[in-house]
């Protein structure tokens, strides 16, 4: 499936001069618009002043209104943006404003815009950020899933193109994390019969072949069985889809200079296996391979904004299914690293086959940091709901590094401890460790687990259970922790 974002441009000249399909712009319903643009102020004779006085202005965040043909304006249509109080206004109220801008702009059938959302007065955030972010989020709005459905006859075409005032730099970026964000929304999005552990290491492949200095290698279960990846094996090994190791290369670094590594979960479909999870919604499990989509759109997005910077991706790709050749509680199973692992649930597969990919990671790729992604428990969606990230590791300054990049990025991360007292939950008579650990401090007992085999690594776990989907009506994965990620590296770049 071919991916494309928006095209994204500069447009310096007169707002009110430029032809466009629609004019984008925020305006505060409580605030005179002479005040806010004395441009528009002029337009049909004073019409947004009097649409204000009577009430008729957008007041909410994001809500809008089309004015078409407005005199005065070279602009087909004037979208009317609301702000929200300006003392609400903050990042993700940002944000929000500017996707409500997107889905409007989409339903207007324009085919391009002036985007003015930057002009917002955002505490903290200069042009730069805002024209990026409001690129992003219009390029979010615009994305619309048709692998396996017909859009309507009378759907919206895509938006073309979208104009901003300045920062060219900044929507060059916007571009490259939009194409990575759009990679990982459609993997989520594709259902488990399409979306299988080959068509991961396919569309691996296939992103290496476009871009330039990305490279990719892709482990079959023979290449992983010589290496003893047998927890990795052990979950797949019901499944008539074969497993795979992928991984993805970007040198833009200097030659000698250890690489940044991301570590995904690609469960294609997670049943539960032997310990199968109950019917109800087991048809979203199809999005427990999110953790590898974001890691492949993450690394996709920095190849292709030629970042300085060495980058691996490396993507534990299975699928868990119920089987007479399916692992069982009760099994033992001894790690690529060396370590046994007793299995007391199936369902708890994640750590599993992440533990031999941080072995793998480690041993091949030497990263100076590695940081894994993955759907890992329910309990995460208990604690923080779908807003935030669960960030885990035993190192101040990388937890510090990943909340920063993720508020800069305006996708939300928040620390969860994993000190040495929670590490007895998950201990076994008969292994090294057992792979559930009771009840109580579900999301940390899997970071314990995953931290035994990234011992002396500089490693962090990000647990996206509950930010990797939008649940409700606009159902899709959320593209998220790409922006986190992305965000991330461009920083370690400096
Ligand atoms: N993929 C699930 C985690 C999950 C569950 C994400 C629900 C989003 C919603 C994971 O493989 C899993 O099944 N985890 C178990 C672990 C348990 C058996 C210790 C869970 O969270 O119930
Ligand atoms: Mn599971
Ligand atoms: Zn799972």
């Amino acid at each position: 499936m071919q991916l494309s974002t928006l095209k994204f441009n500069i447009e310096s000249t007169d707002p009110t001069t430029i032809k466009t399909g629609c004019l984008i712009v925020a305006l505060n319903a409580e605030q005179p618009i002479a005040t806010q643009h004395p441009a528009l102020a002029q337009i049909s004779s004073g019409l947004l002043q009097q649409l204000a006085d009577a009430g008729e202005l957008p007041s909410a965040a994001g809500k809008t209104i089309i004015l078409y043909h407005p005199d005065g304006l070279a602009a087909d249509r004037l979208m009317i943006v609301g702000t929200g109080k300006s003392e609400k206004m903050n990042d993700q109220v940002f944000v929000r404003m500017a996707q409500g801008a997107g889905k409007a702009l989409r339903n207007s059938r324009a085919r391009t815009a002036h985007c003015l959302l930057p002009e917002v007065n955002v505490p903290g955030r200069d042009a730069n950020w805002k024209t990026e972010q409001a690129a992003l989020a219009l390029d979010h709005s615009d994305y619309v899933y048709d692998a396996t459905k017909k859009p309507a006859e009378d759907a919206a075409p895509a938006t073309d193109s979208v104009s901003f005032a300045d920062h060219a730099e900044a929507l060059e970026r916007a571009h490259a994390i939009a194409m990575g964000v759009r990679r990982c929304r459609l993997l989520g999005d594709l259902p488990p019969n399409i979306c299988t552990p080959v068509y991961l290491a396919e569309t691996a492949s296939r992103i290496a072949s476009e871009i330039d200095g990305l490279e990719v290698e892709i482990l079959d279960q023979d290449q992983m069985q010589a290496l003893n990846m047998n927890a990795l094996l052990a979950v797949g090994q019901g499944s008539v889809n074969p497993s795979r190791l992928i991984h993805l290369r970007w040198r833009g670094g200097a030659p000698g200079q250890a690489p940044f590594a991301l570590v995904g979960k690609g469960v294609t479909f997670d049943t539960g296996g032997i310990s199968i999870k109950p019917r109800e919604l087991m048809e979203q499990m199809k999005f427990d391979m999110c953790g590898a989509a974001s890691a492949i759109g993450a690394i996709e997005s920095i190849a292709r904004m030629g970042l300085e910077l060495n980058v691996d991706c490396v993507v534990a790709a299975v699928e868990n299914m119920p089987d007479g050749k399916s692992y069982r509680p009760g099994d033992v199973i001894t790690a690529m690293s060396g370590k046994t692992i007793e299995v007391q649930n199936t369902d708890a597969e994640g750590r599993m086959i992440l533990a031999d990919a941080l072995t793998w990671t480690a041993q091949n790729v030497k990263p100076q940091a590695m940081v894994d992604i993955a759907t890992l428990t329910g309990a995460c969606v208990i604690t923080f709901g779908h807003h935030a990230t669960a960030v885990m590791t035993q190192n101040d300054e990388l937890a510090g590094e990943l909340l920063e990049a993720g508020l800069e990025a305006a996708d939300r991360a928040w620390r969860l401890p994993l000190w040495d007292e929670y590490q007895e939950q998950i201990d076994s008579h008969f292994a090294d460790m057992r792979n559930i650990g009771g009840s109580g401090a579900g999301s940390i007992t899997a970071g314990c687990f995953l931290s035994r085999f990234a011992e002396g690594q500089r490693w962090a776990h990000l647990d996206i259970a509950g930010s990797a989907w939008r649940w409700g009506k606009a159902e899709s994965a959320s593209g998220r922790p790409v922006g986190l990620l992305a965000r991330w590296l461009i920083q370690r770049a400096g």
